[in-house]
């Protein structure tokens, strides 16, 4: 099934997510040589600042064709909207309401909606959502939540975001129902 217009396939081949907040477009070449030189494909950019759409917009103009160029912080459908005329390559939210969910599914970009608590999770599930970023996971409880999630809702792949480290993130990714995990220790913005 291509459940969230295929975001298990961006998962699945990205376990390592970049959280890139940029303050200017002049800092993204640099973000995208650090990240091709360790080998990773793919970049959440955050809609956190007021360069962030110039930003996007810049990377996905000289951003390699396979790299996957995606948008975090989304809460309106006027944003979908805007990723999908920038033909960005996957959309991120903090959290997630139905209107929201659905306008991502409209648009045909593939998505991942954010949860913290089991209510959110059922109404995600609701929204046949089964790839969920949990956001803040250090908020949420961290390893302890996650594994407790993973036996009330076994059907759920986690993408965990929120005080993860180098040091602590493999922990993280090895467990059964996370996909993937995301942050912003994996690059340094200059
Ligand atoms: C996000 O938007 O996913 C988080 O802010 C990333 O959290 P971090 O900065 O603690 O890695």
């Amino acid at each position: 099934m291509n459940y969230q217009n295929g975001i298990e396939a961006i998962l699945t081949a990205n376990s390592r997510i970049p959280v890139v907040t940029f303050s200017s477009s002049n800092q993204v070449a640099s973000v995208l040589e650090q990240l091709e030189a360790a080998s990773v494909s793919c970049i959440e950019i955050t809609l956190r600042t007021e360069a962030a759409w110039e930003a996007i917009e810049h990377c996905k103009k000289i951003a390699k064709s396979a790299f996957k160029v995606g948008v975090g912080t989304l809460v309106n459908a006027e944003q979908v909207e805007r990723c999908k005329s920038l033909g960005v390559d996957f959309m991120v939210s903090p959290g997630s309401s139905a209107s929201l969910i659905d306008a991502m599914q409209k648009s045909g970009i593939a998505y991942l909606p954010g949860v913290m608590t089991p209510t959110e999770i059922i109404s995600a599930l609701e929204k046949d959502c089964g790839f969920l970023k949990l956001f803040p996971c250090n908020l949420a409880g961290g390893i302890t939540a996650l594994k407790t999630y993973a036996s009330v809702f076994p059907q759920i792949k986690f993408c965990p975001t929120g005080g993860l480290t180098a040091e602590n993130h493999e922990e993280v990714l090895a467990l059964k129902n996370v996909i993937s995990v995301g942050g912003s220790w994996l690059c340094e913005v200059k």
